[in-house]
């Protein structure tokens, strides 16, 4: 069993591409670890009373997945070892590889005022990664590359100073690992997308989902059919339907094929109407026992503690700080 590492922004806005590309694919095994990213939520501008409602939030989604049993559900900046190896490796990631990040180059790069934090955000990345000598990241397609370069530099640091960190794998589902837009499927689903009808969140009504459904672009012509260069649209609502109730798209596409997009995307909608709800009444119920989401959190962080400390301790070793 591969030992897994992966985490979630706490935002309000978890959004039906998180659920898909990486939410759905955390398994609850022994030694994996699932973290509440909060200090990579500082790298762009944010409401301290939001960000702490939305820790929680965001702890409760991951512990009604399941992934407080099994495996480790913790918030990252209640291990300080993670910001402590940041700075290590900020010593060791270059300003050339960093700049070649798409994620900076889409949301900061030519604008002055942007962080300094989201320039190096993708090094407290590696660092959260690094610490638990996973072999796998599951992840949506969109972190791929931070998850290469976390690879690049865990080589770099191991030829340099001897074998410490284990290298890991993206781990990259092939259906939903990058869905879509509703209004715009040449761009990926996004919390930071201004348009409420062009994502789903979790925390969505049955008729507010139905409605965004009803309302996603589709394409020119009548056919339901799996075509994402030709078909992006209803292709993006076909995989976001086949990825939650587990139905191939071949199958899916020809039971609508004939039906005409209003009939298809009535099936859509009820598939994400039934795949949300569940998930959205355990939140609410988990969120008014606090007491029971912290007994998860400091359960998570005292077992990545166990495994994080020594961590440092041997790149302290190994740099020559210890
Ligand atoms: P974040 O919080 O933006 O997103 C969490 C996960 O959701 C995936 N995702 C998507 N997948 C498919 N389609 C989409 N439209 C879509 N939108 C988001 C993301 O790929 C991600 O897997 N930097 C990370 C958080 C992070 C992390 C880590 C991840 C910090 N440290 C260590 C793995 C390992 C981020 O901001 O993800």
């Amino acid at each position: 069993m591969a030992k897994a590492f992966s985490g979630i922004q706490p935002t309000g806005q978890i959004q039906l591409g998180n659920y898909i590309g990486a939410l759905r694919n955390w398994r609850p095994d022994p030694g994996s670890y699932y973290c509440v990213v909060d200090l990579h939520s500082l790298s762009q501008t944010w409401e301290p009373a939001e960000l702490r409602a939305n820790i929680r939030s965001t702890a409760a989604l991951l512990q009604a997945l399941g992934l407080g049993e099994g495996s480790h559900v913790f918030v990252q900046s209640h291990v300080h070892e993670h910001a402590e190896l940041a700075w290590v490796l900020n010593c060791l990631g270059r300003m050339g590889e960093l700049s070649r990040m798409t994620q900076f180059k889409s949301k900061g790069r030519g604008k002055a005022d942007v962080s300094v934090g989201l320039f190096t955000y993708p090094l407290l990345m590696a660092s959260d990664i690094l610490l638990y000598s996973v072999q796998e990241v599951p992840v949506g397609e969109d972190q791929k590359q931070h998850v290469e370069l976390t690879r690049d530099i865990a080589e770099r640091f191991n030829s340099r100073f001897g074998p410490v960190f284990t290298v890991p794998q993206p781990r990259i589902a092939e259906v939903g690992a990058r869905v879509m837009s509703l209004r715009n499927p040449a761009e990926k689903m996004s919390k930071s997308d201004p348009d409420p009808n062009s994502k789903i969140l979790l925390s969505d009504s049955d008729e507010a989902i139905q409605k965004k459904i009803m309302t996603a672009v589709t394409d020119s012509g009548r056919e339901v059919a799996y075509d994402p260069a030709e078909k992006p649209g209803v292709s993006n609502l076909l995989e976001i339907a086949s990825t939650l109730c587990g139905e191939p798209i071949e199958a899916l596409a020809a039971r609508y094929r004939d039906q005409g997009y209003g009939a298809f995307k009535r099936g859509v909608a009820e598939i994400v109407v039934e795949a949300v709800r569940p998930l959205r009444e355990q939140v609410k119920e988990l969120l008014s026992d606090p007491a029971a989401i912290e007994r998860t959190l400091e359960e998570g962080r005292a077992a990545a503690e166990r495994e994080a400390r020594p961590m440092l301790d041997r790149v302290k070793q190994a740099v020559g700080l210890l």
